[in-house]
């Protein structure tokens, strides 16, 4: 029987695979076929979101894009075949991605799960409300929940101009004093959804 190639994108170049082994992972192409080592190997099984890359697919009922953010290292290689894969060296490559990735780093949480969860929320929906944000980083909740008992209620509950920091920084800096430590917002653009990586239109054609 004739076998058909499994094609796919990332980071918007073409992929041809013509002999995928079935015992592939996404997460074991990028890294040791395509050296793309930004999306980490951690626990290997879709609990610490070090893999995370942003999954891309043309829905043809709705004729809408649906992107995800999922777990590489759980993926089989094969089930990629007619999508769009971003990956962390994917969003750094343009510069609105890259302000996102400089974002993080500003706030010491660069990790590719962070990161690709954020991204993939923000080409989903470039105006996200505060609980867009919740649902999205609903698999980062013990994190979240965990930084918020180190640091002061006022910070999380919205409350900063008036609000004091936890004592792990100098109780006498307002919370604003201590943002501009951590970042300066000037640096950052305003997200730009035009300067991303297109869907491939022959991805909305053949598959
Ligand atoms: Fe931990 Fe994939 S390596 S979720």
């Amino acid at each position: 029987m004739e076998s058909r190639p499994l094609i796919f994108y990332v980071n918007g170049k073409k992929v041809v695979e013509n002999t995928p082994n079935p015992e592939w992972t996404l997460l074991y192409y990028l890294r040791h076929h395509l050296r793309l080592v930004g999306s980490k190997e951690g626990c290997g099984e879709g609990g610490c979101g070090a893999c995370t890359v942003m999954q891309s697919r043309f829905d043809p009922e709705t004729r809408k894009i649906h992107n995800m953010a999922i777990n590489a290292c759980l993926t089989p290689l094969c089930s990629v075949h007619g999508s769009a894969v971003i990956t962390v060296e994917g969003i750094g490559s343009v510069r609105q991605g890259k302000d996102c990735q400089v974002a993080w780093d500003a706030m010491w949480a660069c990790t590719p799960g962070f990161v690709m969860s954020m991204y993939a929320l923000l080409r989903n929906n470039p105006k996200p409300t505060e609980h867009d944000m919740e649902e999205a980083f609903q698999g980062y909740r013990p994190i979240l929940d965990g930084f918020r008992t180190l640091c002061c209620k006022d910070l999380f509950q919205g409350n900063g101009t008036a609000g004091k920091c936890c004592e792990a920084y100098d109780t006498n800096e307002n919370v604003e004093e201590v943002a501009d430590i951590l970042f300066d917002e000037s640096e950052f653009l305003p997200y730009d959804p035009t300067a991303e990586i297109i869907f491939p239109p022959e991805l909305q054609v053949n598959f």
